[in-house]
C-alpha cells in the first residue's frame, strides 16, 4: 500500500454527500483489522461498532439524528456507530492479561466513564485514519440523541453511543471550503 499524508490528513475532507459506490463487508473488516492496533490505555480497547448499512436499520438510526444530520446519514453507504462497551474491564484479564487490571476499574464509575470516552475517542481517530488509509472518506456526526440510539441499537449491553460516522466515497464536487486549523503558534508551546 502506498499511503500518503495528503491522503489521511492534508487532502482528507469531511464529507456529507456520497457516491452510490457501496463499501464491502470485507473493506468493513479491513478498516476493523487496522485500526485495532491504535493504542489505548491498558489495552482495553472500549470501542463497539454498529455498521449500518440495511435500508431498514438506517430508518432506525435517521430517527436518532438531528435535523441537519438525518438526510446524508441515510443517503451514505454505510454509518458506523463508535459506541463504547461501559463494562470494557471484564475483557481486560484477556487483553491485559500480565496484571489485574480488571481491579483498577471495578467500583470505580468516574475512572470507568472517563477511561471509556477517552479511549472509544481515540479509537475513533484511529477508525477515521484507518478508512482513509483504505480509500474510503468520513463523515463523523455527534449531532444526534445518543440516549435515542443506545436504546434502539445497544439496549441489554454496557454499550453507550459515542458519535457515528458515515462512511463510503465522497462527492469531492459537494464540498463546503475548508474552514481554517490553528497554526503551530496557536496550538503548540515549545518548553
Ligand atoms: C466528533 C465529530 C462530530 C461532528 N459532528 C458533526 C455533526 O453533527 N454534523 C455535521 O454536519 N458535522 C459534524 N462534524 C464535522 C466537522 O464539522 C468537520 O469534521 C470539521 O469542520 C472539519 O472539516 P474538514 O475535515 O472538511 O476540514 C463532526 C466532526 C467530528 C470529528
Amino acid at each position: 500500500m502506498n499511503i500518503t499524508t495528503e491522503q489521511i490528513f492534508d487532502n482528507a475532507r469531511t464529507h456529507n454527500v456520497f457516491t452510490p459506490q457501496p463499501v464491502p463487508e470485507a473493506t468493513l473488516r479491513q478498516l476493523y483489522d487496522l485500526m485495532k492496533w491504535g493504542p489505548t490505555s491498558a489495552n482495553c480497547s472500549p470501542a463497539r461498532i454498529v455498521f449500518v448499512s440495511s435500508p431498514a436499520a438506517k430508518e432506525r438510526l435517521v430517527a436518532c439524528m438531528g435535523p441537519g444530520n438525518a438526510d446524508k446519514t441515510r443517503a451514505a453507504p454505510v454509518t458506523a456507530i463508535i459506541g463504547m462497551d461501559m463494562a470494557f474491564f471484564d475483557k481486560l484479564p484477556q487483553l491485559f492479561p500480565h496484571a489485574d487490571a480488571k481491579s483498577w476499574f471495578v467500583g470505580k464509575p468516574e475512572h470507568i466513564a472517563t477511561t471509556a470516552m477517552r479511549n472509544s475517542s481515540l479509537q475513533g481517530g484511529y477508525f477515521i485514519i484507518a478508512a482513509r488509509s483504505l480509500g474510503l472518506d468520513c463523515g463523523p456526526m455527534s449531532g444526534f440523541d445518543n440516549a435515542r440510539v443506545d436504546a434502539e441499537f445497544f439496549a441489554g449491553t454496557a454499550v453507550k453511543s459515542n458519535f457515528v460516522c458515515n462512511l463510503g466515497h465522497g462527492d469531492a464536487s459537494k464540498l463546503f471550503p475548508r474552514s481554517p486549523r490553528l497554526s503551530f503558534e496557536e496550538a503548540c508551546t515549545l518548553l
